[in-house]
């Protein structure tokens, strides 16, 4: 395997529940994995085992409580976990593309520069982020006359194109997926599925959650199995889900 875009070691996170005695839940015990460019890795494992904590500490949504998040730039490698905040939020706009399943947009605003303000903060101009962002909601089939709609008034499936467009415009060196085509109808899923798979093959190292096996077994170039917390398998599809009914 090629040098890896992201190396996490030995990465934990613990919440402590306030609301319950302060309780501790932890949802990762020390996690290491690799993702190298072009790979495409699929975290599988039931609700709870820790999936999406591991985006969100990679992410920095949450921030780890032990481990280390190395993402390889232009500049050479970047650990995340001890980046100043102002850093971790330019570097976020520019290498990262994470895509969860709900559209967060700001008031007023329409998928076109929802997308084209994505493009921006990955180094477009103004009129290729909006070249690229219309090419990208005409590829996820988002209706012409939706695009400068306030994105409040969407569907679940038309917020969620327009999400999976902003990930992914000006393809980011590392892209992270959760349930990222759960409210999509199969037509719409098929497209926002190669869409993903496109970019792949344009050397976008992808770490994903996707609640179908279909889709891990179509895009994943390996997965992992999760279970309370730790890596409990890892390997091709076929290896960890087994082969399709
Ligand atoms: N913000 C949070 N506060 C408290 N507990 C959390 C929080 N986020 C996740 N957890 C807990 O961490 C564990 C793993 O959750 P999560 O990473 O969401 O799993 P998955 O995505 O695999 O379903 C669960 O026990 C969950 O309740
Ligand atoms: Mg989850």
């Amino acid at each position: 395997m090629n040098s890896p875009i992201l190396s996490v070691r030995a990465l934990r996170k613990t919440f402590t529940l306030h609301t319950i005695d302060g309780r501790m839940v932890t949802s990762l015990h020390g996690v290491d994995l690799d993702v190298a460019e072009g790979e495409h890795v699929a975290l599988a494992g039931p609700s709870g085992a820790g999936k999406s904590s591991l985006l969100r500490c990679v992410h920095r949504s949450y921030l780890p409580d032990g481990g280390t998040v190395t993402l390889r730039t232009d500049d050479g490698p970047v650990e995340l976990t001890s980046l100043p905040d102002r850093d971790m939020a330019r570097l976020r706009g520019r290498e990262l593309g994470y895509v969860s399943q709900f559209l967060s947009a700001p008031p007023r605003t329409g998928p076109m520069d929802v997308v084209a303000a994505a493009g921006r903060r990955r180094g477009m101009s103004r009129s290729d982020a909006r070249a690229a962002a219309a090419d990208s909601l005409r590829r996820l089939a988002l209706d012409e006359a939706l695009w400068d709609v306030d994105c409040s008034v969407l569907s679940g499936g038309e917020r969620q194109r327009v999400n999976i467009a902003a990930g992914t415009v000006n393809p980011p060196r590392l892209l992270l997926l959760d349930e990222p085509v759960s409210a999509l109808d199969p037509a719409n899923r098929e497209r926002a599925l190669e869409l993903i798979a496109s970019l792949s093959a344009q050397g976008v190292a992808v770490l994903a959650v996707f609640h179908d096996l279909d889709a891990m077994r179509r895009l994943a170039s390996r997965v992992i199995r999760f279970s309370e917390g730790r890596i409990a398998q890892q390997g091709s599809a076929l290896d960890v889900l087994g082969a399709a009914a």
